[in-house]
């Protein structure tokens, strides 16, 4: 296995070719998974001199310890943080003005399919009218649109399901099957709705399966690892065979950066990690890695697996053709899946008194006592 001697996370070409300014950068939900490590990418990265406004609704899955990194580092002048709703429009429209916000990267949404199938209604909320306020209110504040940006973090599951063969491109029709898909379709439908009809400057990217450090743990590959270390049982659903492309999620944000710096007003992209594997392998594979890295012994781990009911509307396969993105912007992603998933999985093994938080009501006294009444 060959191993990266430094994390590639901060390619520093991301932002000095910057078509736009990115003085100010509304990131909504910076608080979950894939938001946090962009903030951290943009303001630990050298390039980057604009500020962050990180609005965060603070769900279950939003945890504002993923960004501890950044509240005690030089850069925390450059980050604000405020918790609300972006269903919350007069609060929308205050952090617009205040701030001069010029750049919107939008990550905040419901983003489990589990609990999409069990209670789909937050999922329109959130996915859907949240993305609709925060579209009126960039249409209502930028009179001007000149080096303005509103960029749309989306999914390759709003193309459906693949069978054996094929792959997602930026010309696949929508097929979206499961509430969390058809909320997120809707939410990429009224983007590129407000870019054709309202000349608002939207970018959009539908990204494949991320995986990395603070990831909440009912996304298989953190649940996985979680068991693991407690010896419970590994659920698999169905036969195991469903197929996933994986990307590490700091190869995601990096690509993110290279889009909103300099992909055109209007474009769209896909971003996959050339990573496909099934969920039997993913689960073996992190066996391995586990067993490498505490010493179990592997029969041990792998004796845990164990196939569940499968999920309703289990999609088969995802699979991206990220040629586009490779090309024209000059990106590919850098961690292999196998490296990717041991410094996930040692990350897992680390950081302890993260995961002890996520797993007692110490982090929801934690939110409300440090954020209540903001
Ligand atoms: P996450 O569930 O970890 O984080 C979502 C964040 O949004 C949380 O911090 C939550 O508190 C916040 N939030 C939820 N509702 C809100 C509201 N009404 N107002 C303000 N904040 C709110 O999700 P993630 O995995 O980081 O995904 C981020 C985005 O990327 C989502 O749009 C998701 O659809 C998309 N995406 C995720 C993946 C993946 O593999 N995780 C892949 C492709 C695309
Ligand atoms: O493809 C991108 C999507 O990837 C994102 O848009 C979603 O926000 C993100 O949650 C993820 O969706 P998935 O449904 O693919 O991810 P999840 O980790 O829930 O499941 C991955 C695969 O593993 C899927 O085939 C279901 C299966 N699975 C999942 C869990 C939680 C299991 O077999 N057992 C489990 O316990």
């Amino acid at each position: 296995m060959k191993l990266l001697k430094t994390d590639p996370s901060t390619s520093t070409e991301v932002f000095s070719r910057s078509i736009r300014s990115l003085k100010s950068i509304l990131v909504t939900g910076g608080a979950g998974f894939i938001g946090s490590a962009f903030i951290r990418f943009c303001l630990t990265h050298p390039h980057f001199q604009g500020k962050i406004i990180n609005l965060d609704l603070l769900t279950y899955a939003g945890n504002p310890d993923n960004l501890n990194e950044i509240r005690i580092s030089e850069n925390n002048d450059r980050y604000f943080f405020h918790k609300g709703d972006i269903l919350d429009t007069s609060l929308l429209h205050r952090i617009f003005e205040e701030y001069a916000v010029d750049t919107v990267v939008h990550f905040a949404a419901e983003s489990h399919v589990d609990r999409s199938i069990i209670s789909p209604e937050n999922f329109i909320k959130t996915n859907v009218n949240g993305t609709f306020n925060l579209l009126e209110t960039a249409r209502a504040c930028w009179k001007d649109t000149g080096g303005k940006l509103f960029h749309h973090i989306s999914t390759d599951e709003v193309f459906g399901s693949l069978g054996e063969t094929g792959s997602f491109n930026e010309t696949t029709p929508y097929a979206p099957r499961s509430p969390y898909s058809a909320s997120k379709a809707a939410s990429d439908h009224l983007v590129k709705a407000y870019g054709h009809t309202y000349n608002l400057p939207v970018t959009l990217s539908n990204c494949s399966n991320n995986y990395g450090p603070y990831q909440f743990p009912e996304k298989l590959i953190p649940l996985l690892i979680l068991n693991m270390k407690e010896k419970k049982k590994l659920p698999i659903y169905g036969d195991g065979k469903n197929v996933r492309d994986w990307l590490h999620v700091n190869d995601h944000v990096r690509a993110i950066g290279k889009i909103i710096s300099t992909a055109p007003d209007g474009s769209v992209w896909l971003v996959g990690g050339d990573s496909q594997a099934d969920n039997l392998s993913i689960v073996h594979l992190l066996c391995k890695i586990f067993a490498i890295e505490t010493g179990v012994e592997p029969e041990e781990l792998t004796s845990l697996i164990h196939f569940v009911k499968d999920r309703p509307g289990h999609d088969f396969r995802y699979a991206i053709d990220a040629c586009r993105i490779k090309r024209e912007l000059g990106w590919k992603p850098l961690y292999n899946l196998e490296e990717g998933l041991a410094m996930t999985v040692r990350w897992y093994l680390s950081n302890v008194q993260w995961i002890k938080k996520i797993q007692s009501g110490e982090y929801m006294n934690w939110i409300k006592d440090n954020y209540a009444g903001r």
